[in-house]
């Protein structure tokens, strides 16, 4: 039986690899506990450079998108709650229990990413889209698949935060 199956072998090893994942566009992958403190172009880049994910000067203060960096001015791609007042103080954060938030000095939080699960880790890719991943490594949210304006603020209410953690989620 031996010798009738060796012609086989060179079929074998020729047979072409498949797709590698060098291949796929890169990333910036952005770690769960990561923020961003509000400020003129404080972001996360991807790896090309060619696109940001974090705050870019809005009216008199500053608002949450994606933007390409290699236009002579910033032209935002996707931005977050795009009807609300520009932001002047406060944290864009991926928590440790996997929200994408963006939290103001008064304390009051709200989601920008709308996930049906938790994230595991973030990233921006140089395609210009900027996702969360599960535990699993698939996409829960993307810039790409949303709309810009679909969360609302969660307000503070003093001595129950665990309330409006939930409110947030
Ligand atoms: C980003 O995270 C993914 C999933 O854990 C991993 O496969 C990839 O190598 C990471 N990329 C970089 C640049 O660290």
């Amino acid at each position: 039986m031996v010798p009738f199956f060796l012609p086989v072998l060179p079929f074998m090893i020729f047979v072409s690899p498949p797709p590698t994942v060098s291949a796929q566009p890169k990333q910036t992958n952005i770690s769960l506990g990561s923020s961003l403190a509000a400020s003129d172009g404080a972001s996360w880049s991807s790896p090309s450079g060619h696109f940001a994910f974090g705050f870019y000067p809005k009216a008199k203060g500053l608002a949450i998108g994606v933007w390409l960096t290699t236009t002579p001015k910033k032209t935002v791609v996707w931005t977050a709650n795009r009807d609300d007042p520009p932001i002047t103080d406060g944290y864009l954060t991926l928590t440790f229990d996997g929200r994408l938030l963006c939290s103001a000095p008064s304390g009051a939080e709200k989601a920008l990413s709308q996930g049906s699960e938790p994230a595991a880790l973030a990233a921006m890719i140089d395609t210009g889209n900027f996702v969360l991943y599960n535990l699993k490594g698939v996409i829960i949210w993307s810039t790409f698949s949303s709309p810009t304006d679909a969360s609302t603020w969660a307000e503070p209410v003093p001595g129950w935060p665990a309330l409006l953690q939930r409110i947030g989620s």
